[in-house]
């Protein structure tokens, strides 16, 4: 099964294919991009291609989905999105994101995740979505409070990243509480 074309007004979010590996790496060999995240800016074009194959793995152990963004009528990748650890016997999913640093501050994540939430909500039946945040990452927390998200609490020592364990904001978004007008008015 392919992964469908997600379409809002500017963006087009696609699946991720060979093609994107260039784009890739340019992408997460950026240390703005990867700071808060929990792999190492790639230094290798090897480390692209493997991420793809990760995100294809995913998607057919049916543990997760990732997109290309790409901006409508251009199929260049600026960024990427979409979730892992689906969890069907508990009806949730784990968000992840990331964009080039040229793209930022234009709206173009809440769009990119406002579709998402429209389809995991509407389509696949999930019932709480979940972001792990960096406490410092203002500007993904403000992406999750823009979209209607919760903040849970703080995780301490969530995650060991780049030779240190790191706390986490933990956020979520339940599909009660999800409201579709809202995030596209
Ligand atoms: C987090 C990220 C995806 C946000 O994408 P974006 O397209 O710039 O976000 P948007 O333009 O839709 O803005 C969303 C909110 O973040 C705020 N924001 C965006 N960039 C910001 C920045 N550099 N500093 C502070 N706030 C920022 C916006 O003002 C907006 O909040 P507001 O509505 O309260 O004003 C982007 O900064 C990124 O790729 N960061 C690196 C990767 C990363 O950290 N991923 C998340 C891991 S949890």
């Amino acid at each position: 099964m392919q992964l469908p074309v997600l379409s809002t007004e500017q963006l087009e979010l696609r699946p991720i294919t060979e093609k994107d590996t260039a784009a890739l790496f340019s992408l997460f060999s950026k240390e703005e991009v990867t700071r808060y995240m929990d792999i190492d800016a790639f230094t290798n074009i090897t480390e692209a291609t493997q991420i793809i194959t990760y995100f294809r793995e995913n998607w057919e152990k049916q543990e997760g989905m990732r997109w290309a963004i790409t901006l409508k009528g251009q199929d260049e990748l600026i960024g990427t999105c979409g979730f892992h650890h689906w969890n069907k016997t508990h009806y949730k999913i784990e968000l992840g994101y990331d964009l080039l640093p040229a793209y930022w501050g234009k709206g173009i994540m809440t769009e990119a995740i406002g579709i998402i939430l429209q389809f995991v909500f509407e389509d696949l039946q999930v019932n709480r979505v979940e972001a792990f945040v960096d406490p410092v990452n203002t500007a993904s927390s403000r992406l999750l409070g823009r979209l209607g998200f919760q903040h849970e609490g703080m995780l301490r020592d969530a995650f060991f990243e780049k030779g240190k364990f790191v706390d986490a904001e933990l956020y979520s978004l339940l599909r009660r509480e999800y409201n579709r007008e809202a995030i596209w008015q």
